[in-house]
């Protein structure tokens, strides 16, 4: 089960590896945040960004975190250390700010699977099914939804949707089988894109760390190819759902703040687990699969960040027709809390 048939070849940016000394960060960090003060900005960093960068960043969170983030601040000046659909939707969201991308390589393989037009043609073959779609889509898959959703509130969104209505879900193939299981009772088509890193979690990996250590919860995003196979294998009885959990990158960090165990197996990228360690002190994060790292979001550097600031480059805009239409979608995800 769960092999989905569009996952379309990707050209992925080199990760550099980090090349700063410890007091090149600290005068990077002090620089950034001078330049900050001075231009009225907010720096936004996903939790799959390097530590460094998560470190000197002003919120860091998960997309839907963030967006709020961003539709709030009274900055004139968002700099987002995440990809580039997140930064149009922060230009989305406040149209009056300047969005400065640090890296214009740091795409997403997931939201490249589907273009506008792929959309308007689903529409026209499912006439009257309501569209919804995860915010990893650019702001021209967005302008042609119902609704945005992101892995942290996509039950709340279907659940928004009035129940005799199908559902078009995309982009992505494991977060539309995770609606299908979750509301088996919903009519939900579901598009078949993947996020290679995602996709590329396995549930035999899963199941090696697991019984290296018996004792740790495991979680996992619900983006995983491994959450198909697990909630399949749960519902056969050949796994214990006991100490395992579906999670968005968000709720990945309620859940090791909340739950008593010590141990945690993280089925998601590896860059969240700085996060992890900083939310729950002491405890241990052992990735499912250590190679899971999105060379998208490594594009990000401190020195980037300080570049876009002070350069005042990588302007991100989205034009007016295009911000109108997608705002309607986002706004009714954001609405619903
Ligand atoms: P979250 O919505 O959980 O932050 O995930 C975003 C993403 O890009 C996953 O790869
Ligand atoms: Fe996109 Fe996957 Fe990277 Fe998330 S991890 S930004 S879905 S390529």
């Amino acid at each position: 089960m769960d092999d989905p048939k569009r996952c379309r070849a990707v050209s992925l940016p080199v990760i550099e590896a980090p090349v700063e000394t410890p007091e090149q960060i600290a005068e990077l960090r002090s620089e950034i945040r001078e330049l900050s003060r001075a231009r009225n900005a907010v720096i936004l960093a996903h939790n799959y960004q390097r530590p460094e960068v998560q470190d000197a960043a002003d919120f860091v969170g998960d997309s839907l975190g963030l967006s709020r983030q961003a539709a709030q601040t009274p900055a004139k000046v968002i700099v987002f250390a995440g990809v580039h659909f997140m930064a149009e939707t922060a230009a989305i969201l406040s149209p009056g700010k300047r969005v400065l991308l640090p890296d214009l390589r740091a795409g997403c393989s997931l939201a490249d699977t589907i273009t506008a037009d792929d959309v308007r043609r689903w529409r026209e073959r499912f006439p009257g099914y309501v569209a919804v779609g995860y915010v990893n889509t650019t702001a021209e898959v967005k302008a042609e939804l119902d609704f945005c959703c992101t892995s942290g509130n996509v039950l709340d969104v279907i659940d928004a949707v009035p129940a005799n209505e199908g559902i078009l879900f995309l982009p992505d193939y494991f977060l539309g089988c995770h609606v299908r299981r979750m509301r088996p009772q919903r009519r939900v088509e579901v598009w078949e894109g993947v996020c290679h890193v995602h996709e590329g979690i396995r549930a035999d990996a899963v199941n090696a760390v697991r019984a290296r250590y018996p004792d740790a919860e495991v979680l996992v995003h619900p983006e995983c190819g491994c959450a198909g196979r697990l909630i399949n294998s749960i519902g056969l009885g050949e796994l214990d759902a006991q100490g395992l959990h579906i999670a968005s990158t968000g709720g990945m960090i309620q859940l090791v703040r909340e739950r008593p165990a010590t141990r945690f197996i993280v089925a998601t990228e590896v860059g969240i687990v700085h996060r992890m360690k900083q939310a729950a002190p002491g405890k241990q994060f052992i990735p499912a699969d250590s190679g899971a790292v999105c060379a998208y979001m490594k594009t990000i550097t401190l020195r980037g960040v300080r570049d876009a600031l002070a350069m005042d480059r990588h302007h991100v805009t989205v034009p007016p027709g295009v911000a109108a239409r997608a705002r309607r979608a986002i706004a009714r995800m954001v609405a619903l809390g």
